[in-house]
């Protein structure tokens, strides 16, 4: 391997997450797995056949390059929806490998009949509502005026869906706010039953909204950071705890299990002297004679700056902290207390070794970043490697 550290993507616990998941919507509703953001940092390229294999037929992604990455990497006939950014000049392309998109103003609207015309297959289309997120999503008087325009180019144009997301279903402090845009979106769908346009799907639900919104599964889920094995938040895993305890059960088994395990290997390892620093500057001083060892990853790869002098590794299956400043591509890290740290020791930087684990979430605590920023700032250039 010519990397400094890899990343071991788990069938066994994609297969399970997937599988729970998949048993909470039931059989009637359509799972889209939500591969933005690199698969949430576990790489499109290899987790895209892995979700397949795991029975997964639906992807959404948040853009045309995204796209194409999952169009090249797809085993099955796999459908790959893109969710935000696509160039007008790009419609074309989607139109030919039958990628949807949504649609949320009607300029490209308009650049998708064009484009249908010019390829001669009819765009496909999901509908996406404002509902009270203000991100992107149509406004009321551009949803009517789409829906006009559509009437008048059912030849071009096919509606996959009408959609809309919500702003923070994770969160109990948006309870209200996620209540009033289900039902918004709601008449949004009576408004278009009223028009006798046929519109697919219903889709709404992340991965906080499946799990605790069940009003908001409808047709088709769109699940991110779940089926990495991660909650969207512990109000989140709360819920589903206080869910299935009501009935007097008394034991919970968390249902989630970690795809992820970012490694690497010590490449170095000294004796230093006391009243030595270490690295960098002066934010570390050695106390008595210390055991330091060297490990290739820093703040290029993902390892934040904060964690200097804070975060840990594993190695031997114990945590060792991390002692001075994280560099750019190294962190040092005390193995004073862990006998027989040589060169080549397996370190574990996210996951489990023997029976200690560093969650991505004790990671975020420590650098303040959420679950889904850790994740996705892991750079693509990192090797993914799938393991049973
Ligand atoms: C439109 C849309 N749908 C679904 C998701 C999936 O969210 P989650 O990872 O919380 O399941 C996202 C992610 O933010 C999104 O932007």
């Amino acid at each position: 391997m010519l990397h400094s550290s890899y990343i071991e993507l788990s069938k066994s616990a994609l297969h399970k997450n997937i599988k729970f998941l998949k048993k909470i919507i039931g059989p009637r509703i359509l799972y889209s797995s939500v591969i933005k953001g690199n698969a949430y940092g576990h790489g499109i390229k290899e987790f895209v056949p892995l979700a397949e294999d795991c029975g997964v037929r639906h992807f959404s992604v948040f853009s045309a390059d995204e796209a194409l990455l999952a169009l090249t990497s797809r085993q099955r006939k796999s459908h790959i929806c893109i969710m935000g950014s696509v160039r007008d000049e790009a419609l074309d392309w989607a139109i030919e490998n039958d990628i949807s998109f949504y649609v949320f103003d009607n300029g490209r609207l308009e650049a998708a009949i064009e484009a249908s015309k010019m390829v001669g297959k009819k765009a496909r289309v999901h509908l996406e509502l404002e509902t009270g997120l203000n991100r992107t999503g149509l406004q009321s008087e551009q949803f009517h005026e789409a829906v006009d325009i559509i009437k008048h180019n059912l030849d071009h144009i096919q509606v996959d869906g009408v959609c809309t997301h919500y702003a923070g279903a994770e969160s109990v402090n948006n309870y209200l706010r996620i209540k009033n845009q289900i039902q918004r979106f709601n008449e949004g769908c009576e408004w278009l039953n009223d028009q006798g346009l046929d519109y697919g799907m219903r889709h709404t639900a992340c991965s906080a909204a499946t799990l605790t919104y069940p009003e908001s599964r409808m047709d088709m889920v769109r699940v991110g950071i779940a089926q990495y094995g991660f909650w969207p938040s512990r109000e989140t895993m709360m819920h589903y705890v206080l869910e299935h305890t009501k009935n007097g059960k008394k034991k919970v088994h968390d249902p989630l299990r970690r795809v992820m395990t970012w490694k690497s290997r010590v490449i170095n390892v000294k004796r230093v002297e006391p009243g030595e620093f270490i690295g960098y500057g002066t934010s570390y001083q050695t106390t008595h004679v210390q055991k330091i060892a060297s490990i290739p990853i820093g703040y290029h790869h993902g390892f934040a700056r904060n964690l200097s002098n804070l975060g840990y590794v594993l190695i031997k299956g114990k945590r060792a902290l991390v002692v001075g400043m994280v560099n750019m591509h190294m962190i040092m890290v005390d193995v004073s207390r862990i006998k027989n740290v040589e060169r080549g020791e397996e370190v574990v930087i996210i996951g489990t070794q023997k029976k200690a684990t560093i969650t991505v979430g004790s990671f975020s605590d420590l650098t303040r970043f959420q679950n889904y920023e850790v994740l996705a700032r892991l750079p693509f250039n990192i090797p993914r490697i799938i393991v049973d």
